[in-house]
Protein backbone atom coordinates (compact mmCIF):
# COMPACT_ATOMS: atom_id res chain seq x y z
CA UNK A 1 0.00 0.00 0.00
CA UNK A 2 1.40 3.63 -0.90
CA UNK A 3 1.15 6.14 1.41
CA UNK A 4 2.51 8.63 -1.23
CA UNK A 5 0.06 11.18 -2.45
CA UNK A 6 -0.04 11.59 -6.26
CA UNK A 7 -0.63 15.13 -7.90
CA UNK A 8 -1.50 15.58 -11.41
CA UNK A 9 -1.81 18.91 -13.54
CA UNK A 10 -3.94 19.90 -15.97
CA UNK A 11 -1.70 18.75 -18.51
CA UNK A 12 -0.93 15.55 -17.46
CA UNK A 13 -4.48 14.70 -17.44
CA UNK A 14 -4.87 15.93 -20.98
CA UNK A 15 -2.41 13.85 -22.04
CA UNK A 16 -3.85 10.49 -20.12
CA UNK A 17 -7.36 11.48 -21.91
CA UNK A 18 -6.22 12.41 -25.31
CA UNK A 19 -8.41 10.42 -28.17
CA UNK A 20 -9.51 7.84 -25.68
CA UNK A 21 -13.40 9.55 -26.15
CA UNK A 22 -15.14 5.70 -26.73
CA UNK A 23 -13.37 4.14 -23.69
CA UNK A 24 -14.46 7.09 -21.19
CA UNK A 25 -17.98 6.62 -22.45
CA UNK A 26 -17.91 3.28 -21.73
CA UNK A 27 -16.43 4.08 -18.00
CA UNK A 28 -19.36 6.74 -17.78
CA UNK A 29 -21.89 3.78 -18.79
CA UNK A 30 -20.50 1.40 -16.48
CA UNK A 31 -20.57 3.87 -13.67
CA UNK A 32 -23.88 4.38 -14.39
CA UNK A 33 -24.90 0.84 -14.24
CA UNK A 34 -23.36 0.49 -11.13
CA UNK A 35 -25.00 3.03 -9.18
CA UNK A 36 -28.40 2.12 -10.41
CA UNK A 37 -28.02 -1.44 -9.00
CA UNK A 38 -27.04 0.11 -5.90
CA UNK A 39 -23.06 -0.24 -5.57
CA UNK A 40 -22.63 3.63 -4.78
CA UNK A 41 -22.83 6.02 -2.13
CA UNK A 42 -23.76 9.89 -3.10
CA UNK A 43 -25.01 11.97 -0.98
CA UNK A 44 -26.35 14.95 -2.52
CA UNK A 45 -23.79 17.95 -3.73
CA UNK A 46 -23.27 20.72 -1.74
CA UNK A 47 -23.52 24.31 -3.22
CA UNK A 48 -21.28 27.11 -1.57
CA UNK A 49 -22.53 29.94 -2.50
CA UNK A 50 -21.81 33.32 -1.11
CA UNK A 51 -23.62 36.57 0.61
CA UNK A 52 -24.75 39.27 -2.34
CA UNK A 53 -24.02 37.35 -4.97
CA UNK A 54 -25.94 35.16 -7.28
CA UNK A 55 -23.23 33.75 -10.22
CA UNK A 56 -20.62 32.26 -8.31
CA UNK A 57 -20.80 29.10 -6.57
CA UNK A 58 -18.48 26.03 -5.98
CA UNK A 59 -20.13 22.66 -5.28
CA UNK A 60 -19.06 19.47 -3.17
CA UNK A 61 -19.48 16.18 -4.85
CA UNK A 62 -18.65 13.11 -2.72
CA UNK A 63 -19.09 9.80 -3.88
CA UNK A 64 -18.09 6.10 -3.77
CA UNK A 65 -18.81 3.91 -6.56
CA UNK A 66 -18.16 0.02 -5.99
CA UNK A 67 -18.10 -2.81 -8.40
CA UNK A 68 -14.42 -3.35 -10.09
CA UNK A 69 -13.56 0.75 -9.04
CA UNK A 70 -13.67 0.29 -5.30
CA UNK A 71 -13.43 4.32 -5.24
CA UNK A 72 -14.37 7.09 -2.95
CA UNK A 73 -13.40 10.55 -3.45
CA UNK A 74 -14.38 14.27 -4.03
CA UNK A 75 -14.63 16.51 -6.71
CA UNK A 76 -15.03 20.28 -5.56
CA UNK A 77 -15.70 22.74 -8.69
CA UNK A 78 -16.34 25.80 -9.02
CA UNK A 79 -18.28 28.25 -11.13
CA UNK A 80 -16.83 32.21 -11.57
CA UNK A 81 -19.15 33.36 -15.05
CA UNK A 82 -17.35 36.89 -14.79
CA UNK A 83 -13.86 34.88 -15.20
CA UNK A 84 -14.78 34.96 -19.46
CA UNK A 85 -14.20 38.36 -19.41
CA UNK A 86 -11.19 38.32 -17.77
CA UNK A 87 -9.87 35.55 -20.28
CA UNK A 88 -9.87 32.27 -17.70
CA UNK A 89 -12.64 29.46 -18.09
CA UNK A 90 -15.89 29.64 -15.97
CA UNK A 91 -15.13 26.25 -14.35
CA UNK A 92 -12.07 25.27 -12.19
CA UNK A 93 -11.83 21.40 -9.64
CA UNK A 94 -9.79 19.82 -7.74
CA UNK A 95 -10.95 16.00 -7.92
CA UNK A 96 -9.87 14.01 -4.19
CA UNK A 97 -9.64 10.13 -4.37
CA UNK A 98 -9.15 8.75 -1.26
CA UNK A 99 -7.82 5.18 -0.16
CA UNK A 100 -10.33 2.53 0.55
CA UNK A 101 -8.40 0.71 2.94
CA UNK A 102 -7.28 3.47 4.88
CA UNK A 103 -9.34 6.60 3.91
CA UNK A 104 -6.01 8.42 3.12
CA UNK A 105 -6.11 10.76 0.22
CA UNK A 106 -4.18 9.13 -2.56
CA UNK A 107 -4.28 11.40 -5.63
CA UNK A 108 -4.92 14.84 -5.99
CA UNK A 109 -6.04 15.65 -9.77
CA UNK A 110 -6.55 19.00 -11.57
CA UNK A 111 -10.53 18.17 -12.51
CA UNK A 112 -11.53 20.88 -14.78
CA UNK A 113 -11.18 18.46 -18.04
CA UNK A 114 -12.07 15.36 -16.30
CA UNK A 115 -15.52 17.40 -15.38
CA UNK A 116 -15.91 18.22 -18.72
CA UNK A 117 -15.14 14.89 -20.23
CA UNK A 118 -17.69 13.11 -18.01
CA UNK A 119 -20.00 15.54 -18.86
CA UNK A 120 -19.68 15.51 -22.63
CA UNK A 121 -19.46 11.33 -22.32
CA UNK A 122 -22.67 11.38 -20.57
CA UNK A 123 -24.17 13.50 -23.34
CA UNK A 124 -22.69 11.26 -25.88
CA UNK A 125 -23.92 7.78 -24.11
CA UNK A 126 -27.94 9.35 -24.10
CA UNK A 127 -27.80 10.61 -27.60
CA UNK A 128 -26.18 7.50 -28.96
CA UNK A 129 -28.72 5.66 -27.03
CA UNK A 130 -32.03 7.66 -27.49
CA UNK A 131 -31.95 9.73 -30.53
CA UNK A 132 -32.99 7.80 -33.13
CA UNK A 133 -30.57 8.25 -36.21
CA UNK A 134 -27.12 6.98 -35.87
CA UNK A 135 -26.47 8.36 -38.96
CA UNK A 136 -27.32 11.73 -38.03
CA UNK A 137 -25.13 14.33 -39.43
CA UNK A 138 -26.46 17.68 -38.25
CA UNK A 139 -26.30 18.46 -34.66
CA UNK A 140 -27.30 22.31 -32.84
CA UNK A 141 -25.03 23.44 -29.88
CA UNK A 142 -26.81 26.18 -27.79
CA UNK A 143 -24.03 28.21 -25.16
CA UNK A 144 -20.26 27.96 -27.46
CA UNK A 145 -18.53 27.29 -24.28
CA UNK A 146 -15.91 24.35 -23.01
CA UNK A 147 -18.50 22.11 -22.16
CA UNK A 148 -20.10 22.23 -25.69
CA UNK A 149 -16.85 22.20 -27.00
CA UNK A 150 -16.24 18.62 -25.57
CA UNK A 151 -19.64 17.47 -26.37
CA UNK A 152 -19.01 18.04 -29.97
CA UNK A 153 -16.17 15.91 -29.51
CA UNK A 154 -17.70 13.13 -27.70
CA UNK A 155 -20.76 13.60 -29.80
CA UNK A 156 -18.17 12.70 -33.17
CA UNK A 157 -17.31 9.22 -31.64
CA UNK A 158 -21.13 8.24 -31.23
CA UNK A 159 -22.65 9.65 -34.95
CA UNK A 160 -19.26 9.54 -37.15
CA UNK A 161 -21.82 10.76 -39.89
CA UNK A 162 -21.91 14.71 -38.07
CA UNK A 163 -20.54 17.25 -40.84
CA UNK A 164 -23.00 20.08 -39.69
CA UNK A 165 -22.94 21.89 -36.62
CA UNK A 166 -25.68 24.60 -36.13
CA UNK A 167 -24.37 26.98 -32.99
CA UNK A 168 -26.38 29.31 -31.00
CA UNK A 169 -24.80 31.37 -28.19
CA UNK A 170 -26.68 35.07 -27.11
CA UNK A 171 -22.80 36.42 -27.31
CA UNK A 172 -21.92 36.27 -30.97
CA UNK A 173 -18.21 36.55 -30.15
CA UNK A 174 -18.51 33.31 -28.60
CA UNK A 175 -19.07 31.19 -31.37
CA UNK A 176 -16.81 32.82 -33.71
CA UNK A 177 -14.33 31.62 -31.12
CA UNK A 178 -15.75 28.44 -30.73
CA UNK A 179 -15.79 27.72 -34.43
CA UNK A 180 -11.98 28.80 -34.34
CA UNK A 181 -11.09 26.37 -31.28
CA UNK A 182 -12.75 23.53 -32.83
CA UNK A 183 -11.60 22.89 -36.37
CA UNK A 184 -12.80 19.24 -37.37
CA UNK A 185 -12.27 18.51 -41.12
CA UNK A 186 -15.35 17.44 -42.81
CA UNK A 187 -17.32 19.68 -40.07
CA UNK A 188 -18.67 22.72 -40.79
CA UNK A 189 -20.30 25.35 -39.36
CA UNK A 190 -23.56 27.64 -39.05
CA UNK A 191 -24.71 30.51 -36.58
CA UNK A 192 -28.29 30.86 -36.12
CA UNK A 193 -30.12 33.65 -34.91
CA UNK A 194 -32.42 32.19 -32.12
CA UNK A 195 -33.77 28.64 -31.04
CA UNK A 196 -36.38 28.22 -33.80
CA UNK A 197 -34.24 28.36 -36.62
CA UNK A 198 -31.80 26.03 -34.98
CA UNK A 199 -34.38 23.38 -34.19
CA UNK A 200 -35.57 23.67 -37.54
CA UNK A 201 -32.12 22.99 -38.83
CA UNK A 202 -30.98 19.91 -35.95
CA UNK A 203 -32.91 17.15 -34.86
CA UNK A 204 -29.97 16.67 -32.33
CA UNK A 205 -28.97 19.28 -30.16
CA UNK A 206 -27.22 20.09 -26.59
CA UNK A 207 -27.50 22.90 -24.55
CA UNK A 208 -24.45 24.33 -22.12
CA UNK A 209 -25.25 27.74 -21.07
CA UNK A 210 -24.95 29.67 -18.07
CA UNK A 211 -28.70 30.42 -17.63
CA UNK A 212 -30.04 30.38 -14.83
CA UNK A 213 -33.55 30.71 -15.13
CA UNK A 214 -35.86 29.02 -18.21
CA UNK A 215 -35.92 31.09 -21.36
CA UNK A 216 -37.14 28.28 -24.33
CA UNK A 217 -40.80 27.94 -24.85
CA UNK A 218 -41.09 27.56 -28.18
CA UNK A 219 -42.65 23.95 -27.49
CA UNK A 220 -44.08 24.64 -31.34
CA UNK A 221 -40.55 24.42 -33.05
CA UNK A 222 -39.80 20.83 -31.61
CA UNK A 223 -40.90 17.38 -32.93
CA UNK A 224 -41.04 13.86 -31.98
CA UNK A 225 -37.97 13.19 -33.86
CA UNK A 226 -35.98 16.01 -31.51
CA UNK A 227 -33.87 14.84 -28.67
CA UNK A 228 -32.45 17.46 -26.67
CA UNK A 229 -29.76 16.76 -24.08
CA UNK A 230 -30.33 19.61 -21.47
CA UNK A 231 -26.91 19.41 -19.43
CA UNK A 232 -27.19 22.64 -18.09
CA UNK A 233 -30.23 22.00 -16.68
CA UNK A 234 -32.16 25.46 -16.41
CA UNK A 235 -33.17 26.00 -19.86
CA UNK A 236 -36.44 24.30 -20.98
CA UNK A 237 -39.51 25.93 -19.46
CA UNK A 238 -41.31 23.27 -17.40
CA UNK A 239 -44.01 23.56 -20.69
CA UNK A 240 -41.24 22.03 -22.67
CA UNK A 241 -40.30 19.26 -20.31
CA UNK A 242 -44.39 18.56 -19.54
CA UNK A 243 -44.71 17.37 -23.28
CA UNK A 244 -41.44 15.81 -23.63
CA UNK A 245 -40.26 12.27 -23.09
CA UNK A 246 -37.90 12.45 -20.09
CA UNK A 247 -34.66 10.59 -19.20
CA UNK A 248 -32.48 11.97 -16.41
CA UNK A 249 -29.81 10.44 -14.38
CA UNK A 250 -31.03 10.16 -10.86
CA UNK A 251 -33.67 11.65 -10.32
CA UNK A 252 -33.66 12.31 -6.69
CA UNK A 253 -30.56 14.04 -7.78
CA UNK A 254 -31.99 16.43 -10.34
CA UNK A 255 -35.10 17.03 -9.24
CA UNK A 256 -33.53 19.56 -6.93
CA UNK A 257 -31.69 23.12 -7.04
CA UNK A 258 -34.29 25.28 -9.66
CA UNK A 259 -33.37 22.64 -12.10
CA UNK A 260 -36.02 22.59 -14.96
CA UNK A 261 -37.18 19.08 -13.49
CA UNK A 262 -37.21 20.84 -10.00
CA UNK A 263 -39.42 23.33 -11.42
CA UNK A 264 -41.58 21.48 -13.16
CA UNK A 265 -42.31 19.08 -10.20
CA UNK A 266 -42.93 22.03 -8.34
CA UNK A 267 -45.60 22.74 -11.26
CA UNK A 268 -46.89 19.34 -11.41
CA UNK A 269 -46.85 18.34 -8.16
CA UNK A 270 -45.52 15.04 -9.48
CA UNK A 271 -42.38 13.19 -11.14
CA UNK A 272 -44.83 10.89 -13.51
CA UNK A 273 -43.41 13.33 -16.21
CA UNK A 274 -40.15 11.54 -16.59
CA UNK A 275 -40.07 8.41 -17.90
CA UNK A 276 -36.82 6.92 -16.35
CA UNK A 277 -32.91 7.09 -15.61
CA UNK A 278 -30.05 6.67 -18.26
CA UNK A 279 -29.15 3.04 -16.95
CA UNK A 280 -32.65 1.48 -17.37
CA UNK A 281 -32.68 3.44 -21.25
CA UNK A 282 -29.23 1.40 -21.50
CA UNK A 283 -30.38 -1.37 -20.62
CA UNK A 284 -33.43 -1.23 -22.45
CA UNK A 285 -35.75 -1.33 -19.91
CA UNK A 286 -37.22 2.42 -20.32
CA UNK A 287 -38.02 3.09 -24.43
CA UNK A 288 -35.59 5.83 -25.68
CA UNK A 289 -38.52 8.06 -27.18
CA UNK A 290 -42.12 8.23 -26.72
CA UNK A 291 -45.07 8.65 -29.36
CA UNK A 292 -45.85 12.13 -30.38
CA UNK A 293 -42.81 13.67 -27.69
CA UNK A 294 -39.30 15.11 -28.35
CA UNK A 295 -36.82 13.26 -26.26
CA UNK A 296 -35.11 15.15 -23.16
CA UNK A 297 -32.06 14.15 -21.36
CA UNK A 298 -31.28 16.02 -17.82
CA UNK A 299 -28.18 14.70 -16.24
CA UNK A 300 -27.65 16.50 -12.99
CA UNK A 301 -24.19 15.13 -12.65
CA UNK A 302 -22.92 12.77 -10.35
CA UNK A 303 -19.60 12.48 -8.58
CA UNK A 304 -19.38 8.62 -9.07
CA UNK A 305 -18.84 9.84 -12.87
CA UNK A 306 -15.75 12.20 -11.36
CA UNK A 307 -14.52 9.49 -9.37
CA UNK A 308 -15.05 6.66 -12.00
CA UNK A 309 -12.91 8.41 -14.58
CA UNK A 310 -10.25 10.21 -12.11
CA UNK A 311 -9.69 6.69 -10.76
CA UNK A 312 -9.31 5.38 -14.56
CA UNK A 313 -6.54 8.62 -15.11
CA UNK A 314 -5.08 7.70 -11.76
CA UNK A 315 -3.89 4.05 -12.62
CA UNK A 316 -2.87 5.22 -15.98
CA UNK A 317 -0.74 7.93 -14.59
CA UNK A 318 0.45 5.21 -11.94
CA UNK A 319 1.41 2.59 -14.79
CA UNK A 320 2.98 5.55 -16.83
CA UNK A 321 5.25 7.45 -14.29
CA UNK A 322 3.26 10.43 -14.45
CA UNK A 323 2.64 12.87 -11.89
CA UNK A 324 4.44 14.66 -8.98
CA UNK A 325 4.98 12.40 -5.92
CA UNK A 326 4.54 14.07 -2.79
CA UNK A 327 5.84 11.85 -0.23
CA UNK A 328 5.52 13.74 3.14
CA UNK A 329 1.95 14.42 2.83
CA UNK A 330 0.75 12.12 5.03
CA UNK A 331 0.12 12.42 8.93
N1 LIG B 1 -25.06 18.56 -15.91
C1 LIG B 1 -23.76 18.42 -15.75
O1 LIG B 1 -23.26 17.35 -15.42
C2 LIG B 1 -22.86 19.59 -16.00
C3 LIG B 1 -21.48 19.43 -15.83
C4 LIG B 1 -20.61 20.49 -16.12
C5 LIG B 1 -21.16 21.72 -16.52
N2 LIG B 1 -22.52 21.84 -16.62
C6 LIG B 1 -23.11 23.13 -17.00
O2 LIG B 1 -22.81 23.39 -18.35
C7 LIG B 1 -22.94 24.79 -18.57
C8 LIG B 1 -21.92 25.30 -19.56
O3 LIG B 1 -20.63 25.22 -19.00
P1 LIG B 1 -19.36 25.87 -19.79
O4 LIG B 1 -18.17 25.57 -18.95
O5 LIG B 1 -19.38 25.48 -21.18
O6 LIG B 1 -19.73 27.41 -19.63
P2 LIG B 1 -19.11 28.64 -20.46
O7 LIG B 1 -19.25 29.82 -19.57
O8 LIG B 1 -17.76 28.28 -21.00
O9 LIG B 1 -20.10 28.80 -21.71
C9 LIG B 1 -21.47 29.06 -21.57
C10 LIG B 1 -21.95 29.80 -22.80
O10 LIG B 1 -23.39 29.93 -22.72
C11 LIG B 1 -23.74 31.18 -23.28
N3 LIG B 1 -25.08 31.51 -22.81
C12 LIG B 1 -25.47 31.91 -21.59
N4 LIG B 1 -26.81 32.07 -21.55
C13 LIG B 1 -27.28 31.75 -22.79
C14 LIG B 1 -28.57 31.69 -23.37
N5 LIG B 1 -29.66 32.02 -22.67
N6 LIG B 1 -28.69 31.31 -24.66
C15 LIG B 1 -27.57 30.98 -25.40
N7 LIG B 1 -26.32 31.02 -24.89
C16 LIG B 1 -26.18 31.40 -23.60
C17 LIG B 1 -22.65 32.11 -22.80
O11 LIG B 1 -22.59 33.28 -23.61
C18 LIG B 1 -21.41 31.23 -22.94
O12 LIG B 1 -20.80 31.38 -24.20
C19 LIG B 1 -22.91 25.44 -17.17
O13 LIG B 1 -24.23 25.85 -16.84
C20 LIG B 1 -22.52 24.31 -16.26
O14 LIG B 1 -23.08 24.43 -14.97
C21 LIG B 1 -23.37 20.82 -16.38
Amino acid sequence: MSENVLVLGNGQVKDILAGREKEVIDIIQRAYLLHHEGQSSLPHSVFLRFPGNDTDRIIGLPAYLGGEYGVAGMKWVSSFPGNIKKGVERASAAIFLNDMATGRVRAILEGSLISAQRTAASAALAGGCLHGDPAETKVGLVGCGVINGQILRFLRAVFPKLERVYLYDLDDGRMDAFIARNPYEGLTYEKCGGLPELFGKAKLAAFATTAGTPYVQCLDALTAEHTLLGISLRDLDPVIIQHSHNIVDDLDHVCREKTSIHLTYQKLGNADFVAGNIADAVKGTVPPRAAGKPTVYSPFGLGVLDVALSQFVYEKARAAGVGTVIEDFQP
